[in-house]
Formats: structure tokens, C-alpha cells, sequence
């Protein structure tokens, strides 16, 4: 849908002169409007939190289909990096019996999250910090599309000049964040896990050996996005995984 025709459906005629100003001057119309639909889910945004992504549905139904088939009813999932809380909430509005926590560093951003919970009626736990580190339980299941944006990636003009930084940017040619989770992990495992990433489309060798080198043994599943590119990649313990690929 064109941008002006999205603010023509979500906005009163009396709000569209000022919206359509705010669209000229390059702001993102979902910013605009302050929400986006989420996997049927209504989730508010503004400037604190990442716009979610198409991208990001995938990753969110990839996982909810691997839990489904592989997970006994009732599991607990961390989402690390919650931002908006899309996909802390989806998953939990979808999996009910599950028990769903999520992390951000950035405290207005989990404001949203925390918004966006209460209104889509989930109950999710929040905390405030640095991805694992302030959490002290034990997960069936780590999502997290964490940033994941080299510092010198070219990046369009209304991502970078809208959008958080700190939902865009990782340090170590955008790898930081997959560093940091997977050396921690084993801790914050039950016996048998899947650990679910969103990753930059030119990513997938080196994720893919930054996991090798932290879950030697497991099974690890690169798969493309709906436009072709690696995409996601998924590690587990579960035996039957790689033979029963979706
Ligand atoms: C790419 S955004 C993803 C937001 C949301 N999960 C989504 O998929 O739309 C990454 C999020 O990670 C948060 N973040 C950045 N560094 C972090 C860290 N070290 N620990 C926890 N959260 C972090 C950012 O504030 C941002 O909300």
C-alpha cells in the first residue's frame, strides 16, 4: 500500500494535512500512524522502538511452527531484544500455555513493550538489561532479532535517520550481539532448546560459526526469508531436527 493511502485508512481526515507533512519530511508513515499490524496483532511504535519487520513474522511463525511439533505443551521462551514486544507477545498470544519473558537495554523501549503487552491482554515478563545478564532462569526456547547492522552498512535514509540506533547498530561488524547470547547460553538452557535468530542477510557464515564454536554438537539450520535471503538460522539439541526441516 502507498504510504499516503496507509495514512488515508488509519487517520480522521482532520489529522492527514499534518501527517502528510511529517511523511515529506521522511518519517516512516507506521510512525505516523503509531501502529503496525503484527501477525494480526495491533502493536504500538514510536521512535524508541524498531519498526518490526515482515522479515520478523517469519522468524516469529518459523519458530512457533518448530515449538509446536518439537516442544510438549507448556514452555518458557525468552525474547532478548523485545523492542516493541512483537514478538515476545505474538508468541505468547499463539503458544498461551507458554510462560514468555523479555529483555531490552533501552528503557523506553520497553515502555512500548510494556504498553503494547497490555493491550494485546499478555502477560509477559520484563526486564531491563544487557541481553542474558539479568535474567536467572532456565529457557526451552531464545528468540532474539537482536541489532545486527555493521557500523560502516549502508543503510537507508529513513531507517538511520528514524529509527533507533541502538535497535540498528552492533559493534564487531554487527556480530556482537550473537557473541554475546550464544557464549552465555548453556546456562540459561533446559535439556532440550532451540535458540531462534533473525539475522543480516550476508551473516549466515559467520553466525553459523560463531554457533559452531559455542554448541558444537548441535543441530544448525540456516533458512532464507521469503525474498531468498539467509535469513534465520535456528540451533537445537533435538536429534530429529535437521531431518524434519519445515
Ligand atoms: C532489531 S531491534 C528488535 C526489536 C523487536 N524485537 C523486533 O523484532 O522488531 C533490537 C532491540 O534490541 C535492543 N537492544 C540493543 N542492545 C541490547 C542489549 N545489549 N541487550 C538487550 N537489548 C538490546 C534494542 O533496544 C532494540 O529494541
Amino acid at each position: 500500500m502507498k504510504d499516503i493511502d496507509y495514512l488515508k485508512k488509519y487517520l480522521k481526515e482532520e489529522n492527514l494535512e499534518e501527517a502528510i507533512k511529517r511523511l515529506e519530511k521522511g518519517e516512516p508513515v507506521q510512525y505516523i500512524v503509531g501502529e503496525v499490524d503484527f501477525f494480526g496483532n495491533i502493536i504500538k511504535v514510536n521512535k524508541n522502538v524498531l519498526i518490526p519487520r515482515f522479515e520478523t513474522e517469519e522468524l516469529v511463525y518459523k519458530t512457533i511452527e518448530y515449538i509446536k511439533k518439537y516442544f510438549k505443551k507448556s514452555i518458557k521462551i525468552v525474547d532478548l531484544g523485545t523492542g516493541s514486544g512483537c514478538i515476545a507477545i505474538t508468541l505468547k498470544k499463539k503458544l498461551p500455555n507458554s510462560i514468555v519473558h523479555a529483555v531490552d537495554i533501552y528503557k523506553e523501549a520497553l515502555e512500548v513493550a510494556k504498553y503494547n503487552a497490555r493491550i494485546n491482554n499478555v502477560n509477559i515478563n520484563f526486564y531491563l538489561g544487557d541481553m542474558l545478564e539479568p535474567l536467572t532462569d532456565k529457557y526451552d526456547c531464545i528468540i532474539s532479532n537482536p541489532p545486527y547492522i555493521a557500523h560502516d552498512e549502508e543503510v537507508m535514509d529513513i531507517v538511520k535517520n528514524n529509527e533507533p540506533h541502538v535497535a540498528l547498530y552492533a559493534n564487531d561488524n554487527g556480530l556482537e550481539n550473537y557473541k554475546k547470547i550464544l557464549k552465555n547460553a548453556n546456562k540459561y538452557l533446559n535439556d532440550k532448546y532451540l535458540i531462534a535468530f533473525e539475522i543480516g542477510a550476508t551473516q549466515a557464515n559467520e553466525v553459523f560459526k560463531l554457533a559452531k564454536r559455542y554448541f558444537p554438537n548441535d543441530s544448525i539450520i540456516i533458512e532464507k526469508d521469503m525474498q531468498n535471503r539467509d535469513r534465520f538460522i535456528f540451533i537445537t539439541n533435538i536429534k530429529s531436527f535437521l531431518s524434519n526441516k519445515l
